[in-house]
């Protein structure tokens, strides 16, 4: 078989430290691939005014798999402050590439799973009133919708003549929102469409068939947003009847979050849209060690990019040594491995992986509850090299 060509999108700050680690590890488990790199990110905003240059898109197109690091969002004044002097002046804008790339290939399902390791210190734990001590296993995998919701950017403040008008032919705009000055006006709009609510759907429960999940879970609030989260619901009632092995559950996100604790082991896939999806996930992922351990994949019809959900934490980035934890990093490239039929390479390093957490002589410094600082390393903190090391040592 030909050798794979992989687009490796490192980005900002510590996506620099943990994307080569990554890929350290997929070397030394055997995975056989090609990486070119690809430029992203605040560099080439301030250098070329635009952060996702279209050979980045145009290497996506070409090879279909990417993996990516984090890249530094900062606010428009920044943004203007520290483009280059040519440049500035031409209305240029500022816009997220990951976002830019989850819309220009329709990445439209984002997969982000929650998984405890066993021993991981930064597992949630419940204390009963007796003083017994429980560690419920979490095994969830979040399907947020990635495309839609309230990212779309459909949104106004002071909206113009023809959207004010519409607005006010609704009868509960012009109740409650009608006498409000139309120039403090602010607007963001929640938009599901049929075909992406049935995809991420369909994608659930696929998921939940494939590998023995009981339940899907949508998590929406359909009782007050009838409209988008209540086509969702009456979409996965239907989608379910072709998986008579899967149950569906629905649940509402606030009381979801506040069951978070109660009984996270309980739940098997959970699906919502967009914004519910990113506080679900978030949450989850802080039962499991949270964002040095948070993988995800952003999935669409031909690419595929693979990325752990935290950004470029911008303070550790110019450590001279590393600190960071690049486990997030190395689950999000099995997720990729998975992606790609290579299950087995994914399983032998995720088991590295579980190894090296559970027999916790190597913790990076968020895994020892500290705060992030360069003493840590003498502190007894593994940095990012050590941590991908002991993972490689494990791989067998
Ligand atoms: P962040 O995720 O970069 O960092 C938050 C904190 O989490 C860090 O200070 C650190 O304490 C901890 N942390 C993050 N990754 C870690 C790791 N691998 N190991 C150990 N600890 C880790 O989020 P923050 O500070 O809100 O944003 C920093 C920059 O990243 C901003 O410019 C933001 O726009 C961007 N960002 C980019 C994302 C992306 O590329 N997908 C996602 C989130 C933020
Ligand atoms: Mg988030």
């Amino acid at each position: 078989m030909p050798k794979r060509t992989i687009v490796s999108m490192p980005g900002d700050g510590i996506g620099n430290a943990v994307l080569p680690e990554a890929i350290r590890v997929l070397d030394a488990a055997g995975f056989e691939a090609e990486y070119v790199h690809a430029d992203i990110g605040w560099e080439f905003w301030c250098k070329e005014g635009n952060p996702l240059p279209q050979r980045t898109i145009d290497l996506l197109e070409k090879h279909k798999i990417g993996l990516f690091g984090a890249i530094t969002s900062k606010p428009k004044s920044d943004a203007d402050a520290e483009l280059a002097p040519e440049l500035r002046g031409q209305g240029l804008v500022y816009f997220s590439p990951i976002v830019g790339l989850r819309q220009h290939f329709d990445l439209d399902k984002c997969v982000r799973p929650c998984r405890t390791f066993k021993g991981n210190p930064l597992n949630f734990i419940r204390r009963g009133a007796d003083g017994s001590v429980e560690e419920p296993e979490v095994d969830v995998v979040v399907f947020r919708q990635n495309t839609e919701c309230l990212y779309g950017g459909v949104e106004w403040s002071n909206p113009p003549d023809l959207v004010y008008e519409a607005l006010m032919s609704h009868p509960k705009f012009q109740q409650n929102f009608g006498s409000a000055p139309r120039e403090e006006l602010a607007i963001s709009t929640r938009i599901f469409t049929r075909r992406a609510t049935e995809r991420i759907l369909r994608a659930a429960f696929e998921h939940a068939r494939e590998f023995g999940y009981k339940s899907v879970t949508v998590c929406e609030k359909p009782n007050v947003i009838r409209e988008t989260s209540g086509m969702m619901l009456a979409l996965g009632k239907q989608i379910a009847k072709e998986y008579p092995g899967v149950a569906l559950w629905d649940t509402n996100i606030d009381a979801q979050m506040m069951w978070l604790t109660k009984n996270p082991e309980d739940y098997g896939v959970i699906v919502a849209g967009n914004m519910f999806g990113d506080i679900i996930s978030d949450g989850f992922a802080g039962l499991v060690g949270g964002l040095g351990f948070a993988c995800s994949a952003n999935i669409g019809e031909e690419v595929a990019i693979f990325e752990p959900t935290h950004g470029s934490a911008p303070k550790y980035a110019e450590y001279e040594i590393s600190i960071v934890n690049p486990i997030a990093m190395i689950l999000s490239t099995c997720m990729m491995l998975d992606h790609i039929g290579e299950t087995e390479t994914a399983a032998l390093i995720r088991n590295a992986v579980a190894e090296v957490v559970a027999e916790g002589k190597v913790r990076t410094y968020d895994m020892m509850k500290m705060r992030g600082r360069p003493e840590v390393l003498q502190q007894g903190a593994a940095s990012t090299t050590q941590m991908t090391d002991a993972i490689i040592a494990k791989l067998r």
